[in-house]
């Protein structure tokens, strides 16, 4: 009882201090002209157009519009080589917290979105609702209507996900499209078959990268503290008019990007804190110092305290299912007292999954739950690298041998219509 009650305290005084730091203050975000000064990398302070022209790359940005009214960032980046383009586009969609910086931040030779561009794909980057690039919409005001902050991951793929679909076969021409999700990117997806298999069949080929589904066997302690903590505190924190959460520009992003560039010292604690965040074991080099330096000025990129708590309760399921609102709240909105469970035998097209065995946010047996669950895997492909962990995916200096050619290999055989 005892322990218990010490436990509660423990995850209560952790989680107010990590809320503290989530929140915006109206002194953040620091001006750029200002950064600059301070010595941050220049990648750190740029959008993707930005970036991808900075190395030499073309860019173009689209907004989309849900069916909810959510108007959403999705870049398209091309090789400024020349490139006879294949014809079915690639859509990436990145994971919790992040936005479609993630898959530059590595740089050219490294970043996935360059190697697939280099490789002559169509490549588009998609930003999912409340990060910075798509904190928009119609007729909510992100800043005033708590309505607007009223998301999950199964919004994300209820609503998201469709709409950038369509919007992208209909700018590409193309009937299909091949989709590379990671994490909460690649979970949304399996959302999206389960409610609107009509959707699913657009697609070609998915890549599931470290795929988060249910989270039962997520080793990451800071993680699993951290999402229980705000699902703990949603009602409180909602009522007290909090509903954003980890915002770029908040007190939480903006000290990470100070800190994490400040110097070599602060620069290795960075990378310290950050790997025990993400894997089981430490695993220091696997992204290079730079790359250090320029991700934390575009992560965290922002999501809603709601989504958060979805994460807390994932911990503790062993199925995959929707939010729970708890059973009176669960029976007026679903028809049933406990949330129902996404149906993952409706992921039609062929799958292939990439994982590491180091991750300590998404585990290899809930990725391994959710395999044998999915009717269609082409492949299973545990990374070599033992130490491998979740974040390496986006950021490590090592994307272009460890999961690159296996994703290009599956990507040009899938590329042809
Ligand atoms: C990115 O930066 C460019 C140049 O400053 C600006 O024109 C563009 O609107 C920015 N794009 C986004 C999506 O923020
Ligand atoms: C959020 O969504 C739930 C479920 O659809 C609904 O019951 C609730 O009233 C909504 N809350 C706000 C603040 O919009
Ligand atoms: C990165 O920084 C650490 C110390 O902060 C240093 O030991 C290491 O050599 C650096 N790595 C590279 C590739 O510069
Ligand atoms: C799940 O999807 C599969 C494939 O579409 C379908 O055959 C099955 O009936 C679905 N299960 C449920 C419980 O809806």
């Amino acid at each position: 009882m005892a322990a218990g009650r010490a436990h509660t305290l423990n995850v209560l005084l952790w989680s107010a201090l990590g809320i503290i730091i989530a929140i915006r203050l109206p002194l953040l975000p620091i001006r750029n002209e200002t950064k600059r000064q301070l010595g941050y990398p220049p990648d750190s302070l740029l959008n993707v157009t930005e970036l991808a022209t900075r190395h030499g790359y073309q860019c173009e940005e689209h907004n989309v519009v849900t069916e909810d009214g959510f108007v959403l960032t999705v870049f398209r980046v091309s090789s400024g080589q020349r490139c006879s383009r294949t014809q079915v586009p690639v859509l990436l969609v990145h994971g919790l917290l992040q936005s479609a910086d993630s898959w530059l931040d590595a740089g050219p030779g490294s970043g996935l979105a360059y190697l697939l561009a280099d490789a002559c794909h169509d490549v588009w980057l998609s930003n999912t609702r409340g990060n910075y690039y798509s904190r928009r919409h119609l007729t909510l005001d992100p800043d005033s209507d708590a309505a607007y902050w009223n998301f999950s991951a199964d919004e994300i793929g209820y609503f998201d996900l469709p709409a950038i679909l369509d919007y992208v076969l209909d700018r590409s021409r193309a009937d299909v499209l091949n989709y590379v999700g990671f994490s909460q990117g690649a979970g949304t997806f399996f959302i999206m078959c389960s409610e609107r298999p009509n959707y699913c069949e657009k697609i070609k080929l998915m890549i599931a990268l470290a795929p988060a589904t249910r989270q039962t066997n997520t080793k990451s302690t800071m993680y699993r503290r951290l999402t229980q903590a705000v699902q703990g505190w949603e009602t409180l924190l909602t009522t007290a008019g909090l509903h954003e959460i980890f915002s770029k520009g908040a007190l939480s992003q903006e000290f990470v990007a100070f800190f994490c560039h400040f110097t070599k010292f602060t620069e290795g604690l960075c990378d310290a804190g950050l790997n025990k965040f993400n894997s089981v074991v430490a695993h220091p080099g696997s992204m290079s110092n730079e790359t250090t330096r320029v991700l934390f000025g575009h992560f965290p990129a922002g999501t809603s305290l709601h989504n958060m708590a979805k994460y807390g309760q994932a911990m503790t399921n062993d199925k995959f299912v929707k939010f729970n609102y708890g059973h009176e709240k669960n029976l007026e909105l679903y028809g049933t007292s406990e949330p129902p469970e996404y149906n993952i035998s409706a992921v039609s097209p062929p799958v292939v999954v990439i994982y590491g065995e180091n991750d300590g946010l998404v585990d290899t047996k809930d990725v391994e739950w959710a395999m044998e669950r999915l009717p269609n895997v082409l492949e299973a492909v545990l990374i070599k690298d033992p130490a491998w962990n979740h974040m390496s995916v986006t950021y490590s200096s090592r994307v272009g041998e460890m999961i690159f050619p296996k994703i290009n290999e599956y990507l040009q055989i899938y590329s042809s219509t």
